[in-house]
């Protein structure tokens, strides 16, 4: 067993459907994103999965609500998603409720006027001409990918074409592994705070009950981040060693590599709905022989594990303030580097990572 950790409490008791709520709830008596500093920080630019590609099915609308905005998803005719601004041009219904899919365009609930994938009016049904401000694209484009079964979306403050491409894994679409575990979380805190948690080495001793302190490889390369860690897992037949790889690419998507234990491939998709909140996704997927054969148990352990200790960091995320001038000591992980390193994700603080030239203050936030 792990050792009994300072959130325990705050956890204990929480199983089956009530934990899954706790992970998606809100959470009581928390500061605001004033106090809490959050609206310092801009949402960073990259890839961010809006959607699993299994939940948007050919002629299915979605209403979502991330990077400060509301957003309508479709996926057109063609199998293509497609994703525009929520509110419609004409009198601002809100296509995510009640939208049709026509063809490969979005069809709006209320005058029924069709939108394509770049948000231009292509058609007023009962109208001889398309006003031409209805007509032309919207400013916002929003570059659409799918990978690993996930839909991403290209975000950037301001509408900069993408910078690189997600990365894939084979093992997702390889039929000897499993279909995809899922399981969810609202964080309430910043894509920042939580990246920092992988170079935070301090840490997993304390809030997760870790013996000692992983003894880490780091690397910072571009817009990726690379680590690899050997580790002791809390298993049902005891500590096991084994190594965690790990790695981010952007802010976005990092995936997490166990070997010598039970075999496990994470993906995760990492996306702000806004300044104050983080919509964490977390999809296994392990080899058939070792998930569904007598290791089962030991499988299902380690995806276990790794979402304990989410939730136990989640408990501190969810009211930790940023501190742009932290004190640092020696037995910390590369703190400052990362957050060096991360400040490349800021389009408004331009080159120097210094200087707020423009930052957005989300609506809801408060
Ligand atoms: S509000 Fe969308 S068509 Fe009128
Ligand atoms: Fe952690």
């Amino acid at each position: 067993m792990a050792e009994p950790v300072a959130v325990w409490k705050e956890l204990e008791g929480l199983r089956g459907d009530a934990l899954n709520e706790w992970r998606v709830s809100d959470v009581r008596n928390n500061a605001s994103y004033e106090e809490r500093n959050l609206h310092t920080l801009p949402l960073p630019f990259g890839w961010f999965m809006v959607a699993y590609s299994d939940e948007l099915e050919v002629g299915q609308v979605k209403p979502l609500y991330y990077f400060g905005q509301d957003l309508a998803l479709w996926r057109g005719e063609d199998g293509q998603p497609r994703m525009i601004e929520a509110f419609c041009k004409h009198l601002g219904a809100h296509m995510g409720y009640g939208g049709r899919v026509s063809g490969n365009a979005l069809e709006c609930p209320f005058h029924a006027w069709e939108y394509d994938g770049q948000g231009a009016v292509t058609k007023v049904p009962y109208a001889k001409k398309i006003p031409p401000s209805a007509a032309r694209p919207c400013k916002q484009q929003w570059h659409i990918t799918e990978v690993n079964k996930q839909i991403l979306v290209w975000y950037h403050p301001f509408n900069e074409e993408p910078k690189w491409q997600p990365d894939s894994f084979d093992q997702v679409h390889d039929p000897d592994w499993t279909e995809y575990d899922k399981y969810e979380w609202i964080v309430h805190g910043p894509v920042q705070n939580m990246a920092e948690n992988g170079v935070d080495a301090a840490h997993f001793k304390y809030i997760h009950g870790t013996k000692s302190f992983p003894e880490y490889d780091f690397e910072f390369d571009g817009h990726k981040r690379t680590a690899s860690v050997d580790a002791k897992m809390q298993t049902p037949k005891g500590e096991v060693d084994g190594t965690i790889a790990y790695g981010t690419v952007g802010p976005g998507q990092s995936w997490t590599k166990f070997t010598g234990i039970s075999e496990t491939l994470m993906v995760a998709g990492i996306t702000p709905i806004d300044q104050g909140k983080t919509h964490i996704r977390f999809a296994f997927t392990q080899p058939k022989k070792e998930a569904e054969g007598p290791m089962a148990n030991l499988a299902k352990a380690m995806r276990r594990e790794i979402c304990r200790q989410l939730d136990q960091d989640k408990v501190v995320w969810d009211r930790q303030k940023y501190k742009p001038k932290p004190s640092i000591c020696d037995g910390d992980g590369p703190i400052l580097p990362f957050r060096k390193f991360f400040a490349q994700f800021y389009a408004e603080w331009g080159d120097d990572g210094k200087n707020i030239t423009k930052l957005k203050i989300d609506k809801k936030a408060g």
